[in-house]
């Protein structure tokens, strides 16, 4: 723990019998000065000084300073304690103590020795902010603390965080949001006096929170930030998606601080998880994880079917929730490929309706509480080109398999009709041979009848005739 230490205020005073009681409030680790002022400037320079500390009932001195000019102090404490010397002049013996710690909170008393004798007390108190345990990983708990040594019912306690009071007087879940400088006030009617102490949180320091959204264009490159804070156990860092049934991207790539999809897709859109084990009192870790979002984002146009009418230039987002608005520009290159952006139309929708004449490149610009979330270019070509452009749409695709299907159809009935045409006058032909084979047949009968007819006859009158 690195304290950071403030000095607000300084001094109260109680006024008790002949001499005069202060107390001190110091922040642990800043300077502290104990008063110890001779206002009536009665004891004149040279004087001998006394600073001494009761511990129990024992006074032990501090510091001190004879009147021959030698000043001694405790070995141990040499360089912290002093008092300034040229300040005597002033008839001013403070006792200054650098890098109060909490343990040089107490009673301190101030002897300076003139033609007169002064003796002031001074109660320093020292406050001290820390956490207990002070260096934690994310989701565990820990307890901020404010001492005040010695300790004193007649002050007020808060914490600030940010600035801003809080009540938060133990925290059970820590996360990245409590990492950070936290403040303790002390108060009592006359003083305010702060002490800080730094809360480290070890585990995921960015995205701080699961609440974090990446917006992408299909085509280009993202990087998912998830960065570790050390006490990261190495090569336990993992990535997945969360309620997506598709793998991680081809071109997902990731190191220790990001990870990086170098062409986006559209099905790339969702949520993603990081997750790492920090080392901890437990042997395997704790493990930590962040959750984000990809919005994937692109230009979709439609235009009326009649073909030159104005085109729809939609700017698609996979999740547009944190959108508040969307400004549509023109990018024109000059030479040297400088690009320049023309701010043309900014509105609530995503929409906007453009003409042929506009062809060229357009720029989606979109805008969330906190100002321009992404951006996503769309090249608006005319006609042939933009009609390619539309085929990809599912409307088309159906009108596509729609007309193919027609076409199949005509060629089935065209071959259907030839088919039966084949058929019939396959039928015609085979039925004239039909015919012709029966005719010769009987033909055939007849004749052999004939013959066997002219045999059985008996060659009557001419013996010399030859039967046949
Ligand atoms: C701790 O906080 C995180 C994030 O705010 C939350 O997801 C988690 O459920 C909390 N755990 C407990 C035990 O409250
Ligand atoms: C990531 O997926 C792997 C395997 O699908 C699983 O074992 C692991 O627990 C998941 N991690 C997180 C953080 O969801
Ligand atoms: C861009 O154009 C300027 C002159 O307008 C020229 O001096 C410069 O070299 C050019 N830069 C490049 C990268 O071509
Ligand atoms: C468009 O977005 C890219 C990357 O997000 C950024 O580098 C660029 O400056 C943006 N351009 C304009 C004109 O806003």
């Amino acid at each position: 723990m690195t304290p950071f230490m403030v000095v607000l205020g300084l001094a109260l005073v109680f006024e008790g019998g002949q001499c005069v009681e202060r107390e001190v409030f110091v922040a642990h680790g800043s300077v502290a000065v104990l008063p110890c002022v001779d206002e009536s400037s009665a004891l004149s320079f040279p004087t001998a000084v006394y600073w001494s500390r009761m511990t129990g009932d024992v006074l032990k001195t501090v510091w001190r300073r004879e009147k021959s000019g030698l000043e001694f102090r405790p070995v141990r404490d040499q360089p912290r304690a002093n008092c300034p010397v040229p300040n005597f002049g002033k008839s001013d013996y403070s006792l200054h103590i650098a890098g109060t710690t909490i343990e040089d909170g107490g009673k301190y008393v101030c002897e300076v020795v003139g033609k007169t004798k002064m003796v002031k007390v001074v109660v320093l108190r020292v406050i001290r902010a820390s956490f207990s345990p002070a260096v934690v990983v994310e989701g565990s708990r820990t307890e901020p603390m404010c001492d005040v040594n010695p300790t004193t019912p007649f002050v007020r306690v808060t914490w600030k965080r940010n600035g801003h009071f809080t009540s938060r007087t133990s925290l059970s879940n820590v996360s990245q949001r409590d990492a950070g400088i936290w403040t303790c006030q002390v108060t009592n009617n006359i003083v305010v006096v702060e002490a800080t102490a730094d809360l480290q949180v070890k585990g995921i320091s960015n995205p701080q929170d699961d609440s974090s959204v990446s917006y992408a264009a299909v085509g280009s490159s993202v990087s998912l930030p998830c960065m570790f804070t050390d006490g990261l156990i190495s090569n336990t860092v993992t990535w997945n998606r969360t309620g997506s049934p598709r793998p991680l991207s081809a071109s997902f790539d990731w190191s220790l601080g990001s990870a990086t999809i170098q062409r986006v897709e559209d099905g790339d859109e969702g949520m993603y998880t990081c997750s790492g084990r920090m080392k901890g009192l437990k042997r395997e870790g704790i493990t930590v994880q962040r959750r984000m979002e990809l919005v994937v984002t692109r230009v979709l146009s439609s235009s009326a079917s009649s073909g030159n009418g104005p085109v729809t230039l939609t700017c698609h987002l996979s999740n547009s929730d944190q959108i508040t608005s969307y400004e549509w520009l023109r990018v024109t290159y000059g030479p040297n490929d400088t690009q320049t952006v023309t701010p043309v139309q900014k509105t609530k929708s995503s929409r906007i309706q453009v003409t042929e004449k506009h062809a060229g490149e357009w720029m989606c610009r979109y805008y969330g509480e906190q100002g321009v979330l992404g951006n996503v270019t769309y090249e608006f070509q005319i006609m042939g080109a933009l009609k390619n452009e539309n085929n990809k749409s599912p409307g088309n695709k159906i009108a596509m398999v729609m007309g193919l299907g027609f076409l199949f159809l005509v060629v089935f009935l065209v071959l259907f009709q030839m088919y039966r045409n084949y058929r019939r006058k396959k039928m015609i032909l085979l039925y004239p041979a039909m015919e012709t084979i029966v005719h010769q047949t009987t033909t055939e009968r007849e004749q052999r009848q004939r013959s066997k007819a002219k045999m059985t006859e008996p060659c009557v009158g001419d013996p010399k005739s030859v039967c046949v």
